[in-house]
């Protein structure tokens, strides 16, 4: 016997932060409203974020911290649902939470209570949420859509919200799913790269650094004209912490990146003075004053391993310099990313040029929008995604 035909204003494909926050606005105005997500259970990646705090924004936001082919495209939806509104409802439901640095907020407690959070406010809403299935099929029918599930079901609704995010953690079901579906509809998709994510290197350079795995230092990290000073973190693989992560989504495979350890720090000075303090002390020594000590050593024995040094006092201006250039201008060829396996975003995406900024809206296919990471808009790491989520999916919560 055919299935009956359920019909709903709007369908939301994707249970993640931008289509449950969209669920919720558009039931608020009325709209009957399903979400979709093929995953067991909503909000997977709010739950893992932040280390499972969730830095659900932050404070500073402002479209200069997002990566897109059109910088200015995320400027209306950030101003019409900024981080202070966000704030307000988190407020509001008496969530605690505080600035860990950087503006970067994070819940006090699990981020859990984000995802109880947007439940509520779309079960307050009168908004759906079914899970465990996906969408096998959808139709263009009339001004609206007709949608075919995994579990056979059809529906027809007025508006679709691709809110299926992006390629990253597919173990965590990410999908190009709304690539696939933008290009069915001849909607144009940037080029997409694993982003916020850790770099490697070739065996050679990993063989030279492997002592360093697990040491975290202060640097300042830099591609091009762009640099971004937080930790770095040497790994079994290559570098992560928060400035590598940040660098890599405007780094690209070739190019350079140009490190500078303890960027508050003159070193060259440092290694003088020390060595007018107390010349009989061991290079490592003075290094390790102000670099871990793991590192220390390898920088020191790398300088003595080109002549001989056994104190301060042996190493002149020059080899001083040298020693210090290691540690504060180091440029180094990354091989390449650890991939969308451990990226934290994608890069690039629905091409914003097919969109209407006001209300995220496919220009030539009415009724169809994009929101959240699916979306060529990739945010700085810091909380600067979830706040395109809640801002790009409130915008077009107010019109699917
Ligand atoms: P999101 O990926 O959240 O949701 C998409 C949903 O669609 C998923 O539930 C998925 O199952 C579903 N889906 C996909 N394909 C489907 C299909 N074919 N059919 C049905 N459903 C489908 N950002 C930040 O601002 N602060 C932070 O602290 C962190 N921390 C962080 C940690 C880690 C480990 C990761 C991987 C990422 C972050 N991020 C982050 C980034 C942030 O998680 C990300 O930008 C947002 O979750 C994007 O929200 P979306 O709703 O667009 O996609």
């Amino acid at each position: 016997m055919a299935k009956t035909r359920e019909t709903w204003d709007a369908v939301v494909v994707g249970a993640g932060a931008a289509g449950l926050f969209c669920a919720a606005q558009a039931g608020r105005r009325g709209r009957s409203v399903l979400v979709l997500d093929h995953a067991r259970a909503p909000g997977e990646k709010i739950r893992i974020s932040g280390g499972g705090r969730c830095n659900f924004t932050n404070l500073h936001a402002t479209p200069a911290n997002y990566l897109s082919q059109n910088p200015s495209f995320c400027i209306s939806a950030l101003r019409r649902y900024t981080q202070q509104d966000f704030i307000a409802l988190v407020q509001r439901h008496g969530i605690a939470f505080h600035e860990k640095t950087l503006g970067q907020l994070f819940c006090d407690g699990p981020s859990t209570q984000i995802i109880d959070m947007l439940l509520g406010e779309m079960r307050a809403a009168g908004a759906e949420l079914r899970l465990g299935v996906s969408v096998s099929a959808v139709e263009r029918q009339g001004e609206g859509f007709d949608l075919t599930l995994s579990d056979g079901a059809r529906l027809a609704c007025a508006s679709l919200i691709v809110a299926s995010g992006g390629k990253s953690i597919p173990k965590m079901g990410a999908t190009g799913w709304g690539y696939d579906l933008a290009r069915r509809f001849g909607i144009a998709v940037t080029e997409t790269r694993p982003a916020l994510v850790p770099l490697t290197f070739e065996p050679q350079m990993l063989a030279r650094l492997k002592p360093l795995s697990g040491v975290s230092v202060e640097a300042a990290v830099s591609s091009g004209k762009t640099t971004f000073q937080e930790g770095l973190l040497f790994t079994h693989r290559g570098l992560s912490g928060p400035s590598i992560l940040q660098i890599s989504s405007y780094w690209r495979e070739g190019g350079e990146i140009a490190v500078r350890l303890l960027p508050g720090l003159d070193l060259y000075e440092a290694l003088r003075a020390a060595r007018a303090e107390n010349g009989r002390q061991a290079p490592q020594t003075a290094l390790a004053a102000h670099l871990p000590k793991r590192l220390a050593q390898l920088l020191a024995e790398e300088e003595t391993s080109l002549a001989p040094a056994k104190t301060l006092a042996d190493l002149s201006d020059k080899r001083l310099r040298r020693l210090a250039a290691a540690a504060q201008d180091w440029r180094v060829a990354p091989a390449g990313s650890e991939g969308y396996r451990t990226a934290e975003v994608t890069l690039g995406g629905i091409d914003t040029a097919e969109l209407d900024s006001k209300t995220m809206q496919a220009k030539r296919v009415p009724g169809l929008f994009f929101i959240g990471e699916v979306v060529d808009v990739t945010g700085w790491l810091g909380g600067y995604n979830f706040q395109w989520a809640w801002s790009s999916g409130w915008v077009a919560g107010q019109v699917a």
